[in-house]
């Protein structure tokens, strides 16, 4: 009879792109169909990053609210809410950091490849090193049981089990439930520049909301075989960044399949390759930017408004179920 529940979130710190598009905004488009979903702007998250930055990061919810909204996700079917808006949230985190050691989230392998990566070394501050735990927070307010994450996020899971398992045990109940990862088969998408990941701080990625002559500025000066000179020269396809993107995106595999043998013998040309990638990408954006630019400021906040209200209803019930089992709802049993 009930539903599960699938929630999924992101850092507003760049608008969304490519990479978000196949890794994760696709499925949230079919998934509302499925489970009851939620989508998070996840801001507070963003500021144990960007705490000295704050508007890197308050300019960027509305944009990658849009970003959702562009795509497809309905908000009528799915509950887009802003991190910073459910009080419960930093509230369920309190009585989860009591059942985590220091020792468990500095071996969490997210965490350490993060800090080494940002080289906070001794100075880590306490919330970017706890940061997994309000994650459990997010997970568990809403009773979440499918989780759609990268394999980057796979020992965040994993934490919050044991964090789910320890608390019902501990306090003899079962109002939080445990989560199982739900992984996208697409992988992840690299940069124009060929490496491993399009990110907007690389300055690597193709954005939705990318004008039609940025996309093909970007798509024209993509990464392929730098010893492919000649058209009629050999070329190789793995790490040709080219291929990936039409891997991912154009329909006709085994076009692509006949493209790739042409290439390997000699004989195509980087530029016939680029500008089917080029009207590939740009006929995918139109509708995509289209719908964006039809939006208003007082919508998206309407709907990170009227969100946020009814994700704070959910957060608040778990929250009154997780007193409870503590024995501190002095007031209102
Ligand atoms: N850590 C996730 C990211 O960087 C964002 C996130 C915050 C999240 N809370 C979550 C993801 C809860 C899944 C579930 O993208």
């Amino acid at each position: 009879m009930s539903q599960k529940i699938v929630l999924t979130a992101d850092r507003p710190t760049g608008c969304l792109h490519l990479g978000h598009f196949i890794g994760s905004l696709k499925s949230r488009v079919e998934l509302q169909h499925i489970y009851k979903q939620y989508v998070m702007v996840a801001d507070v998250q963003a500021l144990t990053d960007y705490f000295t930055n704050p508007t890197r990061v308050v300019d960027n919810v509305l944009e990658v609210v849009a970003d959702y909204i562009s795509v497809g996700i309905d908000p009528n079917i799915t509950t887009i809410f802003i991190q910073s808006q459910i009080p419960a949230l930093p509230e369920l985190m309190t009585y989860y950091m009591n059942l985590v050691s220091i020792a468990r989230l500095e071996r969490n392998p997210t965490v350490k490849a993060e800090i080494a990566l940002r080289k906070f070394e001794e100075s880590v501050p306490t919330g970017f090193v706890c940061y997994p735990i309000s994650q459990v927070a997010d997970m568990t307010a809403f009773k979440a049981e499918v989780i759609p994450v990268g394999d980057d996020q796979l020992p965040m899971i994993e934490q919050a089990n044991e964090v789910v398992r320890k608390f019902n045990k501990l306090y003899n109940t079962n109002c939080l439930k445990e989560m199982k990862p739900y992984l996208s088969n697409t992988g992840r998408l690299a940069g124009i520049d060929g490496k491993a990941k399009a990110s907007k701080s690389l300055n690597n990625a193709i954005f939705l909301s990318d004008e039609p002559e940025v996309v093909k500025q970007k798509v024209y000066s993509m990464f392929t075989d730098p010893d492919h000179l000649k058209v009629s020269d050999p070329g190789k396809v793995e790490g040709n960044v080219v291929f990936m993107y039409l891997d991912a995106f154009y329909e006709d595999k085994e076009e692509i399949a006949s493209l790739k043998e042409q290439y390997k013998k000699g004989g195509l040309g980087d530029m016939t390759l680029k500008s089917l990638l080029n009207d590939t990408l740009q006929k995918m954006l139109i509708p995509i930017r289209e719908k964006r630019k039809a939006l208003t400021k007082k919508y998206l906040l309407d709907i990170c408004m009227n969100g946020s209200l009814s994700a704070r209803k959910i957060a608040d019930q778990t929250l009154y179920e997780v007193k409870n089992a503590i024995g501190i709802n002095y007031f209102n049993k």
